[in-house]
């Protein structure tokens, strides 16, 4: 039998096979797939599972940043993982996620953010889940009484969106500091683009928000994008999405809005007329502790120094960091004294991430350490609100 390789696809033939997995991985119609590779191909880093002149597996990453404590860290956001169903359940996923870290790291990217369709697959190599995507149904009737000052504009440009997102989205854990290409490349596969939406609000020339909505096929209007920087931007825009009222009688956010949103404080009476179904999980992993630990922003009040040993199922090392934090900065040098925590690389993700609080890693058999260690860990990460209001 032959070997499994993984490698860059080569040549036209290899991302023709690169649309057949995609397609037949996730049911999805073939020119949706072939769009979707087409508009990635100039921006996206592909990876392809062969055996002999087979394709068997792909994945795909998408670089960005990542916001963590107020800066950008290296992002390879992992999409298209996908086995062909001729070779499931022989570890070809396995060995895909054992590449995708060696080529993220070796790339210069720190974390690699996904949304899982299987958590036990990326929990198995590395991953842990940091938030549950919602989404949210609300009544349109709710949002028709609300008014913004300013106007709303049709298309914004990307550079635009991009750079209002950047000054904005700081403030939270989580979200993406996207390259200006990102809408052109993740959104708008769905749909024919009649029934695509793209609007911005605009105050006195300045764009304080936007959103991007679109029509589906069984006439629900589905909210994939909502930033609002300002009290007008969110009144406005919500009223703009009013305006579907006549034909739609609810509005569903999907994974874009945070789980204790804006509207709680802005609808008169929230619990009955929004409604919150769960849908699947964002995972994170670090793929190098040292460029992760000095790429984010630390709690800036607070200096101290933990040794923690980190195994990685997808090295097959397990190896001791000296994190020590200063002024706001950290490093995490390899090697170091006697560990005072010991986990897998998940939960020091986990944790890096914002949602998991070292304290909490033993009760949830995540962690090893005294409480003492445990809860100077806690006291160095600087904690934002944690909010991933991309989908990808
Ligand atoms: C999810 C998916 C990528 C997994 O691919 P895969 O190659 O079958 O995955 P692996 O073989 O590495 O591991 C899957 C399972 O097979 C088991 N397995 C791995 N090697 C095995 C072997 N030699 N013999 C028996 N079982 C094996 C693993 O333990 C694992 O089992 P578990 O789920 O009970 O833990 C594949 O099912 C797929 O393409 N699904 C559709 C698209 C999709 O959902 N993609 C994920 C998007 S986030």
């Amino acid at each position: 039998m032959p070997e499994l390789v993984i490698d860059d696809p080569r040549n036209d033939a290899d991302y023709e096979r690169l649309i057949d997995l995609d397609s037949q991985g996730f049911g999805a119609p073939r020119e949706r797939s072939e769009r979707w590779v087409a508009a990635s191909r100039p921006h996206v880093r592909f990876r392809m599972a062969r055996m002999g002149d087979e394709a068997v597996g792909m994945y795909a990453l998408i670089r960005a940043g990542q916001f963590y404590g107020g800066r950008s860290v290296p992002a390879d956001c992992v999409v298209g993982v996908a086995v062909s169903p001729m070779w499931r359940r022989r570890g070809v996923a396995g060995a895909l996620m054992r590449d995708l870290v060696r080529v993220a790291r070796d790339g210069g990217g720190a974390v690699a953010p996904l949304y899982a369709a299987t958590v036990s697959l990326y929990r198995r190599w590395g991953w842990e889940v940091v938030d549950r995507s919602l989404q949210h149904e609300v009544r349109t009737a709710a949002l028709s009484s609300l008014r913004g000052e300013g106007e709303p504009v049709a298309e914004p440009p990307a550079a635009d969106i991009e750079a209002m997102r950047r000054e904005f989205l700081p403030r939270w854990d989580g979200p993406l500091d996207r390259p200006d290409w990102w809408a052109a490349v993740e959104a708008g596969f769905d749909a024919p683009p009649e029934h695509l939406f793209l609007h911005g609000w605009s105050e006195r020339g300045r764009l304080t928000g936007y959103t991007r909505y679109r029509y589906t096929s069984d006439s629900h209007v589905a909210v994939e994008e909502f930033v609002a920087a300002t009290s007008n931007a969110l009144r406005g825009l919500l009223a703009v999405l009013a305006g579907n009222e006549s034909l739609h009688q609810e509005i569903a956010f999907h994974s874009c809005l945070q789980s204790r949103n804006d509207l709680l404080y802005v609808l008169a009476d929230a619990s009955k007329s929004v409604t919150t179904k769960g849908g699947i999980c964002w995972m994170q992993r670090i793929v190098d502790v040292p460029r992760a630990v000095q790429a984010r922003g630390w709690a800036a009040a607070t200096s101290g120094r933990v040794c923690i040993e980190v195994a990685d199922p997808a090295t097959d090392a397990t190896e001791p960091f000296e994190l020590e934090v200063s002024d706001g900065r950290a490093t995490a040098t390899p090697g170091g004294g006697d560990a005072h925590v010991r986990c897998g690389i998940s939960a020091f993700s986990a944790w890096y991430a914002g949602t998991l609080r070292a304290a909490d890693g033993p009760r949830l058999g995540l962690m090893e350490g005294d409480d003492e260690s445990l809860r100077r860990m806690d006291e160095l990460i600087e904690r934002r609100p944690v909010w991933m209001p991309d989908h990808f």
